[in-house]
């Protein structure tokens, strides 16, 4: 049978319209979770999904959702293919939207040239993947039952909304975010194209990256609380500075982590300083901690010496919001990938992954979940400057469309 080609024009050109959607001259792209930016994506997500006859939802934690039904006989247990279209702030253009936007381009293949599958194909937008409300991957999570109990009302931060303060504040109801969840044994499979974030593909000269694992992710929010006085009338000596008490730690972090494991990361990327002015002494401050590694043991020696290092201070709290473990994707994908690259004769590295994807709550629900890689220019990401190539994207969406006709066989 000959391979049916995606259209790369046509993908190139959904990822530019997306692309616009929260942009702003010089800042990137801003359509963080649930903010009206991330409603309008929704929205336009939903206009193409329904043009092309698909049977659309939103689900209880507002994931977008398409459905193509299968053809006859059908087997049990959707395929599913998808991504986020939320950013972080002043992100770029590719991340998750490429594998939406892949996916979205694989259906219309599908559609055009009459393919019959034997599973209900789904094409999933997942909700708040980039950690807007502190924890991230939420609505793969929250579909497949992988949610802390409260984890969504908790504290994000002086003035923040907590995620179920958010979802209500768009007309869901937070108290019925269970209701997303679905048996794993509705999926047969998940699928994921996303630029790799690094620069180990374009590095090496390499097309295509198959992901054989995902970086496990721990994250904790730390309150430091001292004393707010006057920055003019109160002597040093009498301070009780919370932003002082806590810096130590910006740069201890960093040595533990690297002192541990090479391929350890360490990140504190949010940080509020209350009450925040310039003439008042920081009474109280307020971060999240963020440790990465493909090794569990890793997370658990750095948490503990974070929850020591607070304990052995005055005014310290260090509270959880977030610990997922790394996780393997499945064997047969990973190979699946790699065989339809080197169908498309395009070159094929086999490399874990050190950011997180949605791809991760499939796989630690049981689904077998695979996920395939493009390079990025410089391996920037998470930054205005994102880039990749219309010609990466048309061969990682190819590449996206072998692995899925693949499920049929
Ligand atoms: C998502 O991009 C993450 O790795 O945090
Ligand atoms: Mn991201
Ligand atoms: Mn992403």
């Amino acid at each position: 049978m000959n391979v049916p080609r995606i259209n790369g024009d046509r993908l190139w050109a959904d990822l530019m319209a997306v692309g616009k959607i929260g942009a702003s001259a010089g800042s990137g792209v801003t359509r963080t979770a649930l903010s009206a930016t991330d409603l309008e994506v929704k929205a336009w997500l939903l206009a193409q999904m329904g043009q092309l006859g698909l049977e659309t939802r939103t689900d209880a934690a507002y994931n977008v959702i398409g459905r193509l039904p299968a053809g006859q006989p059908k087997r049990s247990g959707a395929v599913a293919v998808g991504s986020h279209l939320d950013t972080v702030p002043q992100g770029g253009r590719f991340d998750g939207a490429l594998g939406v936007l892949a996916g979205l381009e694989c259906l219309r293949t599908i559609r055009e040239q009459s393919i019959a599958l034997p599973h209900d194909l789904e094409l999933i937008s997942f909700c708040d993947e980039e950690a807007a409300h502190n924890t991230g991957t939420v609505g793969s999570r929250a579909m497949l039952g992988l949610l802390q109990p409260g984890e969504l009302l908790k504290s994000v931060g002086q003035g923040r909304r907590s995620f179920a303060e958010a979802l209500q504040a768009c007309g869901k109801d937070a108290a019925r975010v269970g209701e997303a969840r679905r048996d794993p044994a509705d999926f047969a499979a998940y699928l994921e194209l996303h630029i790799e974030q690094g620069r180990r593909l374009e590095s090496a000269g390499v097309q295509i990256g198959a992901v054989t694992a995902i970086v496990g992710i721990f994250r904790y929010l730390v309150t430091v609380t001292g004393e707010a006085a006057h920055a003019g009338t109160t002597p040093m000596p009498l301070r009780k500075d919370a932003l002082v008490q806590a810096a130590p730690l910006f740069s201890l972090l960093p040595d533990w982590v690297q002192r541990r494991n090479p391929e350890a990361v360490g990140t504190i990327g949010r940080l509020e300083v209350h009450p925040g002015a310039p003439n008042v002494v920081p009474g109280r401050c307020q971060f999240v901690v963020e440790i990465r590694s493909p090794q569990r043991e890793d997370l658990v020696a750095l948490r503990d010496q974070l929850r020591a290092h607070a304990a052995a201070r005055e005014g310290w709290q260090v509270e959880t919001v977030l610990e997922k473990a790394g996780t393997p994707l499945a064997g047969a994908l990973i190979e699946a990938v790699a065989e339809a690259a080197a169908g498309e004769r395009l070159s094929c590295l086999r490399m874990a992954s050190g950011a997180g994807h949605d791809a991760q709550s499939f796989a630690a629900a049981g689904v077998p979940a695979g996920m395939i890689f493009t390079p990025c220019r410089r391996g920037v990401s998470h930054h205005p400057d994102e880039w990749i190539e219309p010609e990466q994207a048309a061969q990682g969406c190819q590449v996206l469309l072998q692995v899925l006709l693949q499920q049929a066989e």
